[in-house]
């Protein structure tokens, strides 16, 4: 059931990636002249090689308004959206590749990227040093800050991230991700849980069942504007800065093709139209995983994938 749902949702987010793939306009003559053979032409997608011939394979953590999330739309079906869905259609354009998505826990993310199952892990993955034995980091296309989220009737019940350093407390942070490297070093004397979703951290915590939460400050904000209880209590200061997209590791040729795709998408103005769209398709949607109702069906889910 939730397979036939992802390929729904699959086929729902290929159509729209190549709808904006007709929109992005541009791109176009940065495509191989045909007949072209091997590296050194110049053009960034000349000697590119990946998993599937022909085909960009990216992996993503649809749990992360805006940058990747469901959106029910008007006829109350579930698509796949976001920016880094945008971004991801962009580079596929910009390479003369064919975009397939990859839905998938961030730690299966983390995970396919670092076994060389996918070309890319676009998921608002933070260019974290630990992550660079796994996988090459592209330059930065978005920042974002960290925070501590609470609930709305707390929000006065902790004056500082200090204060619920405290074992009595239960704090949550998705599974493989540096917000639980945050959590790890910010509140350690707590009760640190590790769950597969950032929206299952979310459910968690409206549901009484975690005090608090480390989510990146964005994600935090947007799922706050569906799920008013949601307070954003602190800034948790981070000192690796914005989104990356996630490289196979070695794969020099297209690290430099994303790099050249992510420098033209901020220049012609696309990653700010993405980031708009997103930020509005996420304000007034309800995002599956909350939906779905808690942990344990999301840890099923994970599991089964
Ligand atoms: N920026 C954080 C990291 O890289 C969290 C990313 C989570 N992404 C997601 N789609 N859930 O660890």
């Amino acid at each position: 059931m939730m397979k036939k749902f992802f390929a729904l949702a699959l086929s729902l987010a290929m159509a729209l990636s190549l709808a904006a793939c007709g929109n992005s306009g541009g791109s176009a003559g940065s495509s191989a002249p045909s007949g072209s053979v091997g590296s050194g032409s110049g053009s960034a997608e000349a000697g590119i090689q990946t998993v599937t011939p022909g085909k960009l394979t990216v992996a993503t953590s649809p749990d992360f308004a805006p940058y990747e999330f469901y959106a029910i739309d008007k006829n109350g079906d579930a698509q796949l959206a976001g920016f880094d869905l945008a971004l991801a259609g962009y580079i596929a354009d910009y390479l003369d590749l064919e975009l397939e998505i990859v839905p998938m826990d961030f730690d299966g993310v983390l995970a396919e990227l670092n076994a060389g199952n996918v070309d890319l892990g676009i998921s608002g993955l933070s260019p974290d040093p630990d992550r660079m034995k796994a996988m090459d980091f592209s330059d930065t296309y978005y920042a974002g800050g960290q925070s501590l989220v609470v609930t709305q009737a707390n929000k006065d019940k902790w004056a500082s991230v200090a204060e619920l350093n405290d074992p009595s407390l239960s704090i949550g942070a998705q599974l493989g991700s540096i917000q639980y490297k945050l959590a790890d070093e910010n509140t350690p004397d707590a009760d640190i849980i590790q769950l597969p979703k950032v929206t299952d951290v979310i459910s968690e915590l409206l549901g009484g069942k975690l005090d608090a939460g480390f989510i990146e400050t964005v994600v935090a904000e947007s799922y706050a504007k569906n799920y008013p209880d949601l307070y954003v209590a602190f800034d948790v200061p981070y000192d690796v800065k914005g989104s990356s997209v996630g490289v196979q590791k070695g794969n020099a040729a297209l690290l430099a093709g994303v790099n050249e795709a992510i420098a033209a998408a901020l220049a012609d103005g696309s990653m700010d139209n993405f980031v708009a769209t997103a930020n509005e398709q996420a304000s007034g949607n309800i995002h599956e995983g909350l939906l779905e109702g808690g942990a344990s069906s999301a840890a099923a889910s994970s599991q089964a994938g």
